[in-house]
C-alpha cells in the first residue's frame, strides 16, 4: 500500500516533562499500531516536531485529531508527500527528547527544529527533508 510522510511543527502550551513525553509516546504507540502508522516525535525546549508515516487518508484523520490536542498549539504541516519507504519502519512511535542533551544526533536535530521554527532552509533543503535524510542514512 502506498504511504505518505507527514511532518508538522507545533509548540507545547507549557514545558513538557520527560514523563509526559513518555505518556504521549505510549498513547501514540498503542493507537498507531492498529492503523499502520509509524514515525518519530522530537521535543526540544517547548517545540514538537513529529514525523507520521502511513496511508494518506489515515494520516489526514490522525493529524486532524493530534492537531486538536490541548497540549500543543500553532501546529503547522511542513511536509506531506508520498514516500517509497518508511523512515521509521520499526517504530509505531519513536521519541527523542532533545532536552536530554545526550540524545543521539543532537546537533543535527536541534538545527532542524531551529530552521523549521525560523522558516529557514538548511543549505538547499527544507528542514523536513533534512530530518528524513538524517534517519535514512
Ligand atoms: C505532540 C503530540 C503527538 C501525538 N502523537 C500521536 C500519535 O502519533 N498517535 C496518536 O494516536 N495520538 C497521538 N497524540 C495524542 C492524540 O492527540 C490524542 O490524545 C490521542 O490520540 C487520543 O487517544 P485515546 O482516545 O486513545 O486517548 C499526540 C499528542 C501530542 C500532544
Amino acid at each position: 500500500m502506498s504511504i505518505n510522510q507527514l511532518v508538522y511543527l507545533s509548540q507545547s502550551v507549557r514545558k513538557v516533562s520527560a514523563e509526559e513525553l513518555r505518556a504521549i509516546q505510549a498513547t501514540a504507540q498503542a493507537n498507531n499500531q492498529h492503523i499502520d502508522v509509524t514515525g518519530s516525535l522530537f521535543y526540544n525546549g517547548g517545540w514538537f516536531l513529529q514525523v507520521l508515516e502511513g496511508p494518506a487518508p489515515t494520516l489526514a484523520s490522525l493529524y486532524a485529531r493530534i492537531e486538536q490536542d490541548p497540549r500543543h498549539k500553532h501546529s503547522r504541516v511542513l511536509y506531506n508527500e508520498p514516500a517509497k519507504f518508511r523512515t521509521f519502519p520499526r517504530w509505531t512511535m519513536n521519541m527523542i527528547n532533545l532536552d536530554d542533551r545526550q540524545a543521539d544526533k543532537y546537533d543535527e536535530l536541534v538545527e532542524v527544529i531551529d530552521a523549521a521554527r525560523g522558516d529557514r532552509k538548511i543549505g538547499a533543503a527544507s528542514p523536513a527533508a533534512t530530518l528524513l535524510k538524517i534517519f535514512r542514512a
